[in-house]
């Protein structure tokens, strides 16, 4: 049940220091690795050469070993692991874990690591009920570090009893354990934790004037619900908006734009990222020189010529730029016919992952609509997806997305 997870093991000063002993032969029975660290107090107790003789591994004991430091070093130490544990974990470190002190090795990993933290602590009751503890304890539960007893029972001074002791090793291996099952749950639920996801929506206006604009019909519902969608899988969402009328998602940047220069400048400065769908339907063309003024109506009755330009591409820029492309890029492909055939052209002359293709045929209702029905266009093949809500479309898409960038990293 630990099989294959690497455990940075931080010895800590007290007497129960003879029971880590047994809790290395614990936890490699169970299959996991075991890095050892001691503190000074620890090599009071234990010898580095048990310690090192039971886990079959390098002890790491002073913060300024040159070695070390060159081979592993403390953040490393306390990163490339998948979880510390703290045992036995004595009043002294844990408050100067709690205040964030790192004068050891010990304590500069605990500040340094970012892997869960599972702590074991041993002292005398009176010290485990003294409120200076009792506080440091409150304030390291708050931070997400997890507590496996102390249990209750006789403590090596003669005649004390109380909550005090170190967990049995059996227990202290099943809470390591516990933390894994968490996390691999934590993963299935929120794929996308810790992942940046930028996602576009909406129109985009193009000003004629400082009043009149061109402008498309579409409503911004497809984007939005894609952004709702990765925030629920757990993802920091970018959601550039050109003008929808519909309310920012919940726990989402939203960046409010109108024309594709202000989509393309707000999407460049939002990335990196390692998704990015591209659900605007961007304005292909701007009014070469859009009036400062209101332009007049002519007195001879002859309407203004607008002349037009091209406006950038922006899945295709990010499409094309090494630097700034994710590893995920999705595009859409509105599309009133040769639905498959423009898709895959879109694909090819974008960069893209995958192109959703859409007809959006008024018939069809899909703007502005509820609904949508997709086709996936990918350089594996075509999938087609039965009619759904956007909410739907945009939580399967999410998915498929999640699992595209995990078997790419
Ligand atoms: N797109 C973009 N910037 C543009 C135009 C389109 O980022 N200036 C993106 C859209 O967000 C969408 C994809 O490109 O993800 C395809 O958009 P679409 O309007 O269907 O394609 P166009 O390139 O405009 O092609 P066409 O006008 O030939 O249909």
């Amino acid at each position: 049940m630990l099989n294959g997870k690497e455990i940075v093991l931080i010895i800590s000063g007290g007497i129960a220091a003879y029971k880590s002993l047994d809790l290395i032969r614990r936890l490699k029975e169970r299959g996991a690795r075991v890095i050892p660290v001691m503190t000074s107090g620890a090599q009071e107790f234990i010898t580095p050469l048990a310690v090192g003789a039971l886990s079959a591994e390098t002890v790491f004991t002073d913060l300024f070993d040159r070695q070390a430091e060159h081979d592993v070093g403390h953040i490393r130490l306390a990163r490339d692991h998948d979880l510390v544990l703290i045992a036995p974990a004595t009043a002294n470190l844990l408050a100067k874990f709690a205040l964030g002190i790192a004068d050891d090795l010990a304590t500069s990993i605990l500040l340094a690591t970012d892997k869960p933290v599972l702590a074991a602590p041993a002292m005398n009751p009176k010290m485990w009920q003294d409120p200076a503890t009792a506080r440091n304890v409150e304030t390291l539960k708050d931070r997400g570090v997890v507590f496996c007893g102390p249990a209750s029972g006789e403590m090596a001074e003669r005649g004390e009893a109380g909550v005090g002791r170190m967990s049995e090793p059996l227990d202290i291996a099943a809470a390591a354990a516990a933390i894994f099952r968490n996390t691999a749950q934590q993963t299935r639920d929120r794929p996308l934790a810790g992942r940046h996801v930028l996602i576009t929506a909406g129109p985009t206006h193009e000003p004629i004037d400082p009043v009149r604009y061109i402008a498309n019909r579409s409503s911004g519902k497809q984007g939005y619900a894609l952004a709702q969608a990765a925030a629920e899988a757990g993802a920091r969402v970018t959601l550039v908006a050109g003008p929808v009328s519909l309310p920012d998602p919940e726990n989402v940047d939203v960046v409010h734009v109108e024309s594709a220069a202000e989509m393309l400048k707000a999407v460049e400065s939002a990335l990196p990222a390692d998704i990015a769908i591209m659900a605007a339907a961007v304005a292909d063309w701007r009014v070469a020189s859009a009036g400062a003024q209101k332009i007049k109506k002519d007195r001879n009755g002859k309407p203004p010529a607008l002349e037009l330009e091209e406006n950038p591409d922006i899945l295709s820029t990010v499409g094309h730029d090494p630097k700034l492309r994710p590893s995920v890029l999705i595009g859409f492909a509105a599309e009133t016919q040769d639905l498959v055939a423009n898709a895959l052209g879109k694909l090819e002359r974008k960069n893209a992952d995958w192109i959703l293709a859409n007809d959006v045929s008024p018939a069809t209702g899909i703007m502005g609509g509820d609904a949508n029905t997709i086709r996936l266009v990918s350089r594996d093949g075509i999938e087609d997806w039965p009619e759904m809500g956007k909410t739907e479309v945009a939580r399967r898409i999410i998915t498929r997305a999640a699992e595209a960038l995990a078997a790419r990293s």
